[in-house]
């Protein structure tokens, strides 16, 4: 059992945004299969259809997307997510974006009635204009959302940063400064991939964003380094696959990690991976995941 941000999690294994979460049932059958808490995929102000397809592809080092936030707005989620909050036994986040602070507090005042457990900011999608491509980078944008939706919920906020800066530690401390109660590091790092036969890029936006092992030391140095520089909790994501890269990212700091690539390999990854941390806790001496959180800063 770990406690971050006031909230009680069954293990530290948490469904990432973006996999599996865009239908109540998808994200109990998460839960089911031993997540402990699960993010819904990100939801705005108005329904999206989001870029051309091909919009994922599969490298040898990971996944490149750009699905261009899809969804059906907040009006269209509210029942998904009580749906979720009915079948699933864990805390169920909703990961929310928006262009501006109105837009971010209109689509979590539209959720509320659902009664998520926390809020989890999206600011940093690498290749929505508009959105997190523009919000994540510039620090007085991400301390007033986050100000404005601390201010309009009673729930936690946490906020999600994007790699694509010269220094995260900055953005980190403005999404602290404006309330929030976690930050999540890393969304995906800006990438491209070309068809060398017709010498197009594959995706249909061209470009996307990189998830999976390629990024896992990204977000373990993003990790490290907002542990570091913060006093809320960082929950860690981006790579992670075993539990040996779960351990390796909660010893960079990581009060918790997020799990989305991974998924595609099978659902048990949850079960598997809180079994193995277990088992390395146990086997050490440790009584839980504060034991060895940000474990790599005191050697
Ligand atoms: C999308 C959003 C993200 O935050 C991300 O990292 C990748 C893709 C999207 O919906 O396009």
């Amino acid at each position: 059992m770990v406690k971050i941000t006031g909230i009680e999690f069954r293990n530290p294994t948490i469904l990432a945004s973006g996999i599996m979460g865009t239908t109540g049932a998808s994200l109990v059958r998460m839960t089911n299969s031993g997540a402990g808490a699960v993010v819904t995929k990100s939801i705005g102000p108005e329904p999206k259809i989001g870029h051309p397809n091909p919009s994922m592809v599969k490298l040898d080092c990971g996944f490149l997307n750009a699905m261009g936030l899809p969804n059906p707005s907040y009006a269209d989620f509210v029942n998904e997510i009580k749906i979720a909050k009915e079948g699933a036994d864990v805390p169920v986040i909703a990961s929310i974006f928006g262009g501006n602070a109105e837009e971010f507090v209109r689509v979590a005042e539209g959720l509320a009635d659902a009664k998520p457990d926390a809020f989890e900011l999206n600011v940093s999608c690498p290749h929505a204009e508009g959105y997190g491509a523009t919000i994540g980078t510039d620090s007085c944008m991400v301390e007033a959302i986050t100000a404005a939706v601390c201010d309009a919920v009673d729930v936690p906020v946490w906020v999600k940063l994007t790699p694509n800066v010269t220094d995260i530690k900055s953005i980190g401390k403005a999404a602290e400064n404006g309330g929030a109660a976690a930050v999540v590091a890393i969304n995906t790092l800006r990438g491209m991939a070309i068809d060398i036969n017709s010498g197009y890029p594959i995706l249909g936006n061209r470009f996307g964003g990189l998830s999976g092992s390629a990024v896992k030391p990204v977000a373990i140095k993003c990790v490290y380094d907002l542990y570091e520089a913060l006093d809320i909790p960082v929950i860690g994501v981006g790579g992670v696959s075993s539990w040996e890269d779960a351990v390796e990212m909660i010893m960079a700091g990581a009060s918790a990690v997020q799990i989305g690539s991974a998924v595609h390999e099978g659902v048990e990854v949850f079960a598997d991976i809180a079994t193995g941390i277990e088992q390395f806790l146990q086997n050490n001496g440790y009584a839980g995941v504060e034991d060895i959180t940000g474990l790599a800063h005191e050697v």
